[in-house]
């Protein structure tokens, strides 16, 4: 039991990832390929046979995480570059992309849906949320700043990245999740702290 394999081939799933995934075209070709590679390993190990399976989180069991892929993937986008334009940031493309567009990809590994709802794989009470995306990550070999953005994204990490695309990660990840929170009537992350 190794969690996940690596998946070169699976060419109607890479033809399926390729039209889900918003901005790929703002990536470099090499990185492109391997970004559908990392989802598309993840969905070939996963219990999923449609990519429309996938949730987002138990909290949200209707939201897909094809949904808050792509939620997070614009917002964050438009806040890298309000950094860039305001605040005169560098932003490595490559790198921020791969951060916002894979922060999620070992999500399909660590929920199962269940007749009521959706619950926790066997691999998530092994490995840690970001941590099996990131080691996935690492062996495809994805710069370091996305294999430790992805390994510490998560809300419940031990601490989290100091960088600038691990911020621009963390509010469009949350604003996106708020979102998803909202409509299956749960209480917004940003509520939670309020009393
Ligand atoms: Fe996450
Ligand atoms: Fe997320």
């Amino acid at each position: 039991m190794s969690g996940y394999t690596i998946d070169h081939s699976s060419n109607s799933r890479r033809q399926a990832v390729e039209e889900w995934l918003w901005g790929l075209d703002l990536v470099s070709p090499e990185v492109r390929e391997k970004i559908v590679t990392a989802w598309v390993s993840s969905w070939s190990s996963s219990p999923y046979q449609e990519l429309a399976e996938m949730p987002f989180s138990p909290s949200a069991p209707d939201y897909r995480l094809e949904w808050h892929v792509n939620d997070v993937t614009r917002t964050g986008v438009d806040l890298a570059k309000r950094a860039a334009a305001d605040w005169g940031a560098k932003i490595d493309w490559d790198v921020m992309m791969s951060i916002l567009i894979l922060h999620d990809v070992d999500k399909p590994l660590m929920y199962t849906r269940e007749a009521d709802g959706v619950g926790y794989s066997q691999l998530s009470k092994e490995l840690p949320h970001g941590v099996v995306g990131a080691m996935l990550l690492k062996e495809l070999g994805f710069p370091h700043t996305v294999v430790s953005t992805v390994a510490t994204h998560a809300g419940n990490a031990p601490f989290h990245g100091s960088n600038l695309e691990a911020y621009v990660l963390h509010y469009g990840d949350y604003f996106a999740a708020d979102r998803a929170m909202f409509l299956a009537g749960k209480t917004p992350f940003y509520q939670k702290h309020a009393k």
